[in-house]
Protein backbone atom coordinates (compact mmCIF):
# COMPACT_ATOMS: atom_id res chain seq x y z
CA UNK A 1 0.00 0.00 0.00
CA UNK A 2 1.19 3.62 -0.92
CA UNK A 3 1.13 6.24 1.34
CA UNK A 4 -2.03 8.16 -0.51
CA UNK A 5 -3.31 4.66 -0.12
CA UNK A 6 -2.89 3.24 -3.62
CA UNK A 7 -3.09 -0.57 -3.62
CA UNK A 8 -0.35 -2.04 -5.33
CA UNK A 9 -1.10 -5.05 -7.79
CA UNK A 10 1.78 -7.75 -9.17
CA UNK A 11 2.96 -6.40 -12.48
CA UNK A 12 2.33 -2.53 -11.24
CA UNK A 13 6.31 -2.07 -11.69
CA UNK A 14 7.25 -4.25 -14.96
CA UNK A 15 10.76 -4.11 -16.05
CA UNK A 16 10.70 -2.79 -20.07
CA UNK A 17 13.42 -5.00 -20.78
CA UNK A 18 11.91 -8.56 -19.60
CA UNK A 19 8.20 -8.59 -18.73
CA UNK A 20 7.34 -10.04 -21.46
CA UNK A 21 10.22 -12.85 -21.51
CA UNK A 22 9.28 -16.49 -20.62
CA UNK A 23 10.12 -17.25 -17.12
CA UNK A 24 11.91 -20.19 -18.43
CA UNK A 25 14.55 -17.51 -19.56
CA UNK A 26 16.34 -17.38 -16.46
CA UNK A 27 17.33 -14.01 -15.81
CA UNK A 28 15.59 -11.77 -13.90
CA UNK A 29 16.20 -8.81 -16.42
CA UNK A 30 16.48 -9.31 -20.03
CA UNK A 31 19.47 -7.61 -20.74
CA UNK A 32 21.73 -10.32 -18.66
CA UNK A 33 21.80 -9.73 -15.39
CA UNK A 34 21.27 -7.27 -12.44
CA UNK A 35 24.10 -6.72 -12.55
CA UNK A 36 25.18 -5.68 -15.92
CA UNK A 37 27.99 -5.91 -17.91
CA UNK A 38 29.79 -3.12 -20.47
CA UNK A 39 28.92 -0.32 -18.16
CA UNK A 40 31.69 1.86 -20.22
CA UNK A 41 29.88 5.34 -20.91
CA UNK A 42 28.10 7.25 -18.12
CA UNK A 43 25.33 7.02 -20.22
CA UNK A 44 25.30 3.50 -19.43
CA UNK A 45 25.18 3.58 -15.76
CA UNK A 46 22.51 4.09 -13.03
CA UNK A 47 20.30 1.58 -15.41
CA UNK A 48 17.99 1.31 -12.76
CA UNK A 49 17.41 5.07 -11.91
CA UNK A 50 13.78 4.89 -14.09
CA UNK A 51 12.43 2.39 -11.61
CA UNK A 52 13.89 3.97 -8.44
CA UNK A 53 12.29 7.55 -9.20
CA UNK A 54 9.09 5.71 -10.24
CA UNK A 55 8.76 3.56 -6.74
CA UNK A 56 10.04 6.05 -5.00
CA UNK A 57 7.08 8.34 -6.51
CA UNK A 58 4.21 6.13 -6.36
CA UNK A 59 5.26 4.28 -3.03
CA UNK A 60 6.49 7.27 -1.19
CA UNK A 61 9.02 5.77 0.68
CA UNK A 62 13.01 5.58 1.15
CA UNK A 63 14.36 4.13 -2.18
CA UNK A 64 17.75 3.26 -2.65
CA UNK A 65 19.46 2.81 -6.21
CA UNK A 66 21.72 -0.25 -6.86
CA UNK A 67 23.30 -1.03 -10.65
CA UNK A 68 26.06 0.53 -12.79
CA UNK A 69 26.77 3.65 -10.19
CA UNK A 70 30.53 4.41 -11.18
CA UNK A 71 30.78 8.06 -11.35
CA UNK A 72 30.70 10.40 -8.74
CA UNK A 73 29.68 13.17 -10.38
CA UNK A 74 26.32 11.10 -11.67
CA UNK A 75 26.21 9.97 -8.10
CA UNK A 76 25.58 13.60 -6.81
CA UNK A 77 23.23 14.38 -9.54
CA UNK A 78 21.03 11.47 -8.85
CA UNK A 79 20.88 12.37 -5.20
CA UNK A 80 19.99 16.19 -5.99
CA UNK A 81 17.05 14.94 -8.44
CA UNK A 82 15.35 13.01 -5.77
CA UNK A 83 15.64 9.98 -7.75
CA UNK A 84 16.51 8.18 -4.95
CA UNK A 85 17.36 8.61 -1.32
CA UNK A 86 20.26 6.35 -1.11
CA UNK A 87 23.02 4.79 -3.79
CA UNK A 88 24.32 1.23 -3.34
CA UNK A 89 27.54 -0.22 -5.61
CA UNK A 90 28.61 -3.65 -5.29
CA UNK A 91 30.95 -4.42 -7.99
CA UNK A 92 33.26 -1.16 -7.53
CA UNK A 93 33.87 -2.09 -4.24
CA UNK A 94 34.88 -5.53 -5.05
CA UNK A 95 37.31 -3.75 -7.04
CA UNK A 96 38.26 -0.68 -4.97
CA UNK A 97 37.64 -1.48 -1.05
CA UNK A 98 38.92 2.11 -0.66
CA UNK A 99 36.96 3.51 -3.41
CA UNK A 100 35.16 6.34 -1.26
CA UNK A 101 38.37 7.17 0.31
CA UNK A 102 40.01 7.86 -3.11
CA UNK A 103 36.98 10.48 -3.72
CA UNK A 104 37.29 11.65 -0.88
CA UNK A 105 40.57 12.59 -1.36
CA UNK A 106 39.74 14.59 -4.86
CA UNK A 107 40.66 11.52 -7.07
CA UNK A 108 37.50 11.71 -8.63
CA UNK A 109 37.68 9.36 -11.51
CA UNK A 110 35.15 7.23 -12.27
CA UNK A 111 35.19 3.17 -10.68
CA UNK A 112 37.94 1.56 -12.52
CA UNK A 113 35.68 -1.52 -12.47
CA UNK A 114 34.79 -2.94 -15.91
CA UNK A 115 31.48 -4.76 -14.72
CA UNK A 116 32.97 -7.77 -16.71
CA UNK A 117 31.42 -10.12 -13.76
CA UNK A 118 34.59 -12.17 -13.32
CA UNK A 119 34.18 -12.09 -9.82
CA UNK A 120 31.45 -13.84 -9.34
CA UNK A 121 33.56 -17.30 -10.54
CA UNK A 122 35.86 -17.45 -7.38
CA UNK A 123 32.73 -17.08 -4.94
CA UNK A 124 31.92 -19.86 -6.73
CA UNK A 125 34.59 -22.48 -6.91
CA UNK A 126 37.17 -20.66 -4.19
CA UNK A 127 35.14 -20.00 -1.67
CA UNK A 128 35.30 -16.19 -1.79
CA UNK A 129 34.93 -13.40 -4.43
CA UNK A 130 37.51 -11.17 -5.64
CA UNK A 131 38.30 -9.04 -8.44
CA UNK A 132 40.07 -11.13 -11.43
CA UNK A 133 41.12 -8.22 -13.52
CA UNK A 134 42.68 -6.69 -10.36
CA UNK A 135 44.61 -10.20 -9.68
CA UNK A 136 45.75 -10.33 -13.09
CA UNK A 137 46.96 -6.27 -12.91
CA UNK A 138 48.58 -6.95 -9.92
CA UNK A 139 50.36 -10.30 -11.00
CA UNK A 140 51.48 -8.92 -14.52
CA UNK A 141 54.87 -7.30 -14.52
CA UNK A 142 55.19 -4.31 -15.73
CA UNK A 143 57.06 -2.91 -18.82
C1 LIG B 1 29.90 -11.40 -6.72
C2 LIG B 1 28.51 -10.84 -6.63
C3 LIG B 1 27.56 -11.46 -5.83
C4 LIG B 1 26.26 -10.95 -5.75
N1 LIG B 1 25.35 -11.57 -4.96
C5 LIG B 1 24.09 -11.08 -4.87
C6 LIG B 1 23.12 -11.70 -4.04
O1 LIG B 1 23.40 -12.69 -3.37
N2 LIG B 1 21.88 -11.15 -4.00
C7 LIG B 1 21.54 -10.04 -4.72
O2 LIG B 1 20.39 -9.58 -4.64
N3 LIG B 1 22.45 -9.42 -5.51
C8 LIG B 1 23.69 -9.92 -5.60
N4 LIG B 1 24.61 -9.30 -6.42
C9 LIG B 1 24.17 -8.16 -7.25
C10 LIG B 1 24.57 -6.84 -6.60
O3 LIG B 1 23.93 -6.69 -5.36
C11 LIG B 1 24.19 -5.63 -7.48
O4 LIG B 1 22.78 -5.54 -7.61
C12 LIG B 1 24.76 -5.74 -8.88
O5 LIG B 1 26.11 -6.20 -8.83
C13 LIG B 1 24.69 -4.40 -9.62
O6 LIG B 1 25.35 -3.40 -8.90
P1 LIG B 1 26.86 -2.92 -9.27
O7 LIG B 1 26.84 -2.43 -10.68
O8 LIG B 1 27.14 -1.85 -8.26
O9 LIG B 1 27.73 -4.12 -9.12
C14 LIG B 1 25.91 -9.80 -6.49
C15 LIG B 1 26.89 -9.17 -7.28
C16 LIG B 1 28.16 -9.67 -7.34
C17 LIG B 1 29.16 -8.97 -8.23
S1 LIG C 1 35.99 -8.98 -11.75
FE1 LIG C 1 36.65 -6.95 -11.07
S2 LIG C 1 36.42 -5.63 -12.87
FE2 LIG C 1 35.20 -7.49 -13.25
S3 LIG C 1 33.14 -6.98 -12.47
FE3 LIG C 1 34.21 -7.97 -10.80
S4 LIG C 1 35.10 -6.27 -9.60
FE4 LIG C 1 34.54 -5.45 -11.63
Amino acid sequence: MAHDGTKFQRGDFRCRHCSNRPRSEGSRCGTGSAARTQIDTVAKEAYHREFARAIRKRAGVPVGLVGGLRSPKLLEEILRSGDADFLSMSRPFIREPGLVNRWESGDTGRATCISCNGCFLPGLTEGGIYCVVEKKARETPHG
